[in-house]
Formats: C-alpha cells, structure tokens, sequence
C-alpha cells in the first residue's frame, strides 16, 4: 500500500528522475492541458495521458470528452489520488484525423512519458495510433471507440466503449417497439468512417433478422455537407425507417435535409449522434430521433451520483455518454494504479515496468462506475450489463432540447 512518507519519497524520487531526464511530465511543445485542479500542477504526479478531438469537427464529441475527464481528475484527486499521490491528466489534441493523433500519442509516450493514455475518439483514429502504443508497450483505453476490432489492435488497447454489436440493436427493437408497422429501411452511411462502416453492418444484419426489407444502402462522407442526392434516392423508395451512421455534423446534416425534403417516418442515429452537439446541427428537426445509450444519467450508484453531481452543477444539464465514458477511464487508470501500488510498490518500477504491470491490472479488475459495473476480457473488451434507447425531444425554440430515456 502507499501509505508511508518513506515509500512516497522514494516513489516521487523515481518519477522526478523520469521526468526530469525527459524535460518534464508537462512540456511537450503541443500540450494543451488545461486542467483546473492544484493536485495537477504537482510535479510528483503520475501522468495519465489524454488524446483526445479538441479541434475539428469531431471535437462534438471531443469536447464532451475532455470535460467527463476533467470531472474524473478532480474526484479522484479529492479522493486521495494514488494513495497520496495526485494524477495529472495529460492532454495532447489529435484533431479530427489519423496524423494528428498519431503525433498526440507520440508526445505522450515520448515527451509527456504517461503511464497510460486515454483515447481517441474516433476508431478511426484508433487504428492507426493505437498500434505505436502497443509497440511501447503502453496502456490505452478508448473511450469512445465502438468499431468491431478495437481490442484485438493488441495486448496493451482495451475499450469501455461497448462495441456496436451490442450497443446498436437496442435502437432498432425500440423502434420497432413505438411503431410496430416500420417495414422498409433505408440505411445511410459514412464511408471514409471505420467505426461508421463496422455499425452499419451491425444494424444491417438486424434489421434483416428482425424481418424487415432493407430497400437502400447509401453512403455519404463525415466532411459532406449535402446530402440531397442520396436522400432523394432513398426517400423515392418510400422508407418508414432510415438508419444513419455517420458523425455528429454530417449525421446532424442528414437528418435535416431528410425532414426538409418531406420524410416523415422514424429516424436512428448511431453512436456518432450520441451528442447534444446535435441539437444546433438539425434544430427542430432532430426532434425524435432515436439514439442508442451505453450511459443513463439515472444509473444507481453512490460513483454515478457523485459524477452526475459533478457534471450537471458544472455544465447545468445531464452528464451524456461520452463524458460518461471518459470519465470511467479515467478512473479505470485510478483504480487500477491503487491496486497494483497495493500488491507491488510502484515507485520501485521503472516507467517500462510500470506501464506493463498496469496493463495487467487493468485488464484483472472489475470496476464499480458511472456506467455501472464494467470489467474486461483478457482481449480488452469491456463488460458491461446495462444500455438504454433515448429519444431527442427538442424545445419549441428549436434550438435546445434534450435526451428523453425510454421506459
Ligand atoms: N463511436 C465512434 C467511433 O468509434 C465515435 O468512432
């Protein structure tokens, strides 16, 4: 256990010798860390890096993210930190694409020297950059990541981000559920997306299994802003249910353009709508929309209310999916540093050793979160009980609105 001075000088000596041979827990050139709480400004923290979308479009997502780990850092570190000893929360921003995230992981395997990182958001992302912290041999859990494949990157890449085969069916029972008359379904896609293509598939083979006709397949890119060709190609077909997977801003576009051009049936959106962010994109027109949830606000739980606390007297509305997300990974890398410094005193580790070690921890611990309790399988992939089907009801402005939970 971390209890002694002794032990915590001789842990803070070690990771200040780290440091100091490397410039620093804090001085990549790109760190963008703009975390809040005293503990983080300690230069004896253990360093968790977060690689998230703080810029570009994704940063709908990114955003939600960044403040879900926030809220993670300061509860934890009020809670004691690492037996004593505070984390800082490392952020390093990927932007929206594949190069930028490679550079963020980089830094802070490199230059930031993390025991762990927490990140991307995109799967995209993921497969091109979670390969370089396997090959450092370095701990990373997405977050946000739903693309089938994701653990399988390697040993070191575990998710809690529960894949789209389990998370995207809810939305079409629900469906079928408020209007058992849906026979036809056109299915839109992003085609430059990983994780949209690997969700398409999924909602594809259900709506067949649950018997319906899949009348058209159409697809679109995450940068497209007009979507009338492929709306008007699927709405001649005369759809009652359209399913897109795509991202917040295209999606967004999507469903707006769909409603202007008449379409009056029901509407899903994947985990790449999972946003308020949303809500400015199609305005009046997202109301109803129907979203598939890894995350209830209302989850029981002593961590959920404190997080949910946290997060609504913060941001004055309900704590979403993806701040729920990040949140839990970062407590993940809490918990899993305590118990690892409770079996193995961590300051005699080396920063290798250490982020080996904690690997293991992660994947051999079951953890109480707002998310409920979740645990791994030796590939990495998260196990996780309960998911829910929200609807988007908006306000008459036409600009606000907000995630209604199905019963
Ligand atoms: N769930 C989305 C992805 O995996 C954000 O890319």
């Amino acid at each position: 256990m971390y209890k002694s001075t002794i032990r915590t000088s001789a842990f803070l000596t070690t990771l200040t010798l780290l440091l100091s041979a490397c410039g620093g827990a804090n001085t990549g050139t790109n760190t963008t860390n703009t975390a809040t709480n005293t503990a983080s400004t300690s230069p004896s923290a253990i360093p968790i890096g977060v690689a998230l979308a703080q810029t570009s479009n994704v940063a709908l997502l990114g955003q939600e993210q960044v403040a879900g780990a926030k809220i993670a850092e300061k509860y934890f570190n009020e809670q004691g930190g690492i037996d004593g000893t505070p984390i800082k929360l490392v952020f390093q921003d990927t932007g929206g694409d594949e190069a930028g995230t490679i550079n963020a992981f980089q830094t802070l395997i490199n230059n930031d020297r993390v025991v762990g990182i927490v990140g991307p958001t995109l799967s995209q992302q993921a497969f091109s950059a979670d390969p370089i912290a396997e090959r450092a041999k370095v701990p990373v859990i997405g977050p946000s990541n739903t693309a089938k494949g994701i653990p399988q990157i390697g040993d070191y890449v575990a998710r809690v981000s529960a894949p789209v085969t389990v998370v995207a069916p809810n939305s079409v029972q629900a469906a079928l559920k408020s209007n058992p008359n849906i026979k036809r379904v056109a299915v839109f896609y992003a085609q430059n997306d990983a994780f949209s293509k690997s969700e398409t598939e999924v909602f594809q083979q259900t709506v067949k299994e649950q018997g319906l006709e899949l009348v058209t397949v159409q697809k679109f890119q995450t940068t497209d802003t007009d979507f009338q060709t492929q709306a008007t190609n699927a709405l001649n077909l005369k759809p009652d249910l359209v399913i897109i997977s795509g991202l917040a801003a295209d999606g967004g576009n999507l469903v707006k353009q769909l409603r202007e051009l008449g379409y009056q049936g029901s509407i899903i959106g994947g985990n790449g709508l999972n946003t308020s962010n949303v809500f400015s994109v199609c305005q009046e027109h997202c109301n109803g929309v129907l979203i598939a949830q890894a995350y209830s606000p209302e989850h029981p739980g002593e961590i959920n209310a404190a997080f949910r606390n946290a997060y609504s007297s913060q941001y004055k509305k309900e704590p979403p999916q993806f701040s729920a997300q990040a949140y839990t990974a970062v407590q993940v890398y809490v918990e899993a540093l305590k118990a690892l410094d409770s079996k193995t005193d961590i300051s005699t580790l080396s920063l290798p050793q250490l982020r080996t070690e904690l690997n293991k921890q992660i994947l051999a611990g079951s953890y109480q979160t707002p998310l409920g309790e979740i645990s791994f399988t030796p590939e990495g992939e998260v196990v996780q009980k309960e998911f829910y089907v929200a609807q988007i009801k908006m306000n008459n402005n036409g600009n606000s609105g907000q995630f209604a939970f199905l019963k």
